[in-house]
């Protein structure tokens, strides 16, 4: 996700930026850049320098030691690509017209693509494809010779996430940081000031820090710093004050990436949403901007994906099938690759899921289904990835980096991506009615808040997954969607515990795995609110008989089980696809604690790597 960092004080702004924007690196950027406002020549007018790198920080402090620009006001930023490839001219600071006002910014601008024609058509020139751009013009338009009263302005129009740091040549002495569902902290120093998306960026100079409210804007003078709503209107700022070692800055807290990013679950799921999905139900993906027509035609859906993401697909497989009533099926992209599937001329759709954009055998999997005649969507969170690339169109997740080895919120956001295509599809095939539209909104729209829920109950799930640490084989079960879920539980535990677990249809296990079950074989069950959940039921009871110790998790109101398994874990009454989210986190979170408590190296276990770039 992208850093940003801005300073205003007594010291040059270019060694403080340069130091900062290496501390924002561990966030994932993908390029970076600085503009400082410089001392003028007696006479002469301000002049703001912008240095850029398309690929590292060192490489940007190389360029900005070979000319150092002096000044005591200035911004930084590390870019993580989501609109626009990363190259030179995509990264930030961005600019107006006429190089006065200068921007750097985390989050995505929703509504970017008709703010920006209509700046085109008042004659604003564009020279990058990001969604960025457009903030620097729109304060621009609105600026009458008051800075923060323009940026107000413009901030009023623009949808979507941001936090940005700016300032203006015309004022020497202001520098301003909004937020909108992106964070942003104000650090306070002697005579100094920064404005920073973490504390990371600015640990090493102050532990005194303003957190900015949503849709608060900061205004930084010598004088001091001013929160004020985008209306005006004066605010108190919660000043708190930091004990945080560096190391712990990096992680922003939490002991493992793998938790911090479980913890960003919420976010994800809200970005994986955001622009995407109206009041009605009907969906857009910028990207992957298929008529309704073309939509139809596609008569059957192929998922491909490994690991984790095959576990995805899974789950796409079963909802496109049931919401739009269209043949789908997911693959190991590894076995697909060997396989010589016929397609119905113009008539497929392949979607390749995939994180990190990577995967040797995802991107060979995508390559022979484009070959066989296939229409083919990525699904990834890299957005200059090879399969973004490759693919005719792509459905970006905005989840931000994902550093843990195991992936957890970008799993997330693969699902609602998933669940939005599956809607969409629904929707041209008219299967789905406006009301059925209506409450699946309801609910996905419900999900951040119930997955901040679970993610509330850690201690709670620590303490079962302290309970179950002792044991050496574990076997996750479910039907339908939480059969998916049941795998995904499954290599959680197995890459991050090294404990063997494996995943088996609630139906499966009485055709052999059932065999294994003793009391130190403990089976993980997905009971949750299905159309088989009866059946899980009386498979748990199968499960009992054979004196294993049973975790289930359960729908709130539902007793089926309660006295039956060893221990119930009660999750909220949501739709099953929402519900399906929610069990997933659940299982991350337990793995996590079971890995914990063996003492394993959470982030970076043995023999794995993030991304798998050969077969
Ligand atoms: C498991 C995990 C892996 C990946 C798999 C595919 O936690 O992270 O199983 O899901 O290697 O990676 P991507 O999605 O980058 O293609």
């Amino acid at each position: 996700m992208c850093g940003i960092i801005g300073y205003l004080g007594d010291q040059e702004a270019t060694p403080i930026l340069m130091e900062s924007l290496k501390r924002l690196e561990y966030r994932g950027y993908d390029s970076a850049g600085v503009a400082v406002l410089e001392m003028p020549a007696a006479g002469k007018a301000n002049h703001t320098s912008i240095t850029k790198s398309e690929a590292k920080v060192d490489m940007l402090i190389e360029k900005l030691k070979a000319n150092m620009p002096t000044g005591k006001l200035g911004i930084g930023h590390t870019r993580w690509a989501t609109h626009g490839k990363p190259t030179y001219v995509n990264a930030h600071p961005h600019t107006d017209c006429h190089n006065r006002i200068f921007v750097v910014h985390n989050g995505i601008i929703e509504n970017f693509a008709e703010l920006k024609a209509e700046l085109q058509a008042a004659g604003h020139e564009f020279t990058s494809d990001t969604d960025t751009e457009v903030v620097p013009h729109l304060i621009e338009a609105n600026y009458k010779g008051d800075f923060l009263s323009a940026v107000r302005a413009a901030l009023k129009r623009i949808r979507g996430a941001y936090a940005l740091a700016m300032f203006s040549t015309d004022d020497p002495e202001l520098l301003i940081g909004a937020r909108l569902n992106a964070p942003l902290v104000v650090g306070l120093g002697d005579h100094e000031y920064y404005i920073a998306s973490d504390i990371t960026a600015i640990i090493p100079y102050t532990k005194r820090v303003l957190v900015l409210g949503e849709g608060e804007v900061v205004a930084v003078t010598p004088l001091g710093a001013q929160v004020s709503t985008l209306d005006g209107v004066s605010v108190q700022p919660k000043l708190i004050h930091v004990d945080w070692d560096l190391s712990q800055a990096q992680k922003g807290g939490y002991r493992h990436f793998m938790l911090k990013e479980i913890h960003e679950s919420p976010e994800a799921v809200a970005n994986a949403m955001r622009g995407r999905l109206t009041d009605d139900g009907i969906v857009t993906f910028r990207e992957f901007d298929v008529p309704d027509e073309e939509m139809r035609r596609y008569r059957e859906v192929l998922l491909l994906g490994m690991g984790t993401s095959l576990h995805a697909a899974m789950v796409g497989e079963y909802i496109i099938e049931d919401w739009a009533g269209i043949p789908a099926k997911a693959m190991d992209a590894s076995e697909f690759r060997y396989r010589r599937p016929t397609f119905s001329e113009d008539g497929s759709l392949a979607v390749v899921l995939t994180q990190s954009g990577e995967t040797a055998d995802t991107l060979v999997g995508l390559h022979q289904a484009k070959q066989r005649g296939a229409r083919t969507v990525a699904v990834t969170n890299v957005v200059a990835s090879s399969a973004a690339r490759d693919a005719d169109g792509a459905i970006y997740l905005h989840s931000g980096p994902e550093i843990g080895v195991a992936s957890t919120k970008t799993l997330l956001a693969h699902l609602i991506s998933l669940y939005l295509l599956g809607l969409r599809m629904a929707t041209v095939h008219g299967r789905v009615s406006l009301e059925r539209r209506h409450e699946l909104v309801e609910s996905l729209r419900a999900l951040p808040d119930h997955v901040e829920g679970i993610v509330a109950r850690e201690n709670e799930i620590a303490k079962i997954a302290k309970k179950y640490s002792r044991y050496r084989n574990f076997m996750y079960t479910g039907r339908g969607l939480g059969y998916a879920i049941a795998l995904e539980g499954a290599i959680k535990l197995k890459e991050i515990s090294y404990i063997h677990a494996e995943g088996v249809t609630g139906g499966e296990l009485k055709h052999g795995p059932i065999a294994m079950l003793d009391e130190n074989f403990p089976v993980i069950a997905v009971c949750t609110s299905s159309a088989t959940k009866d059946k899980m039921v009386s498979n748990v009871h199968e499960i009992v008989a054979r004196s294993a110790p049973v975790l289930a998790l359960v729908t709130e109101g539902d007793h089926s089980l309660d006295g039956v398994a060893t221990d119930v874990f009660v999750m909220p009454a949501v739709e099953e696809a929402a519900g399906a989210i929610l069990n997933t986190v659940m299982l991350q979170l337990f793995a996590y604690h079971v890995a914990v408590e063996l003492g394993q190296d959470v982030d970076q276990p043995r023999n794995l790597a993030k991304s798998v770039t050969v077969e």
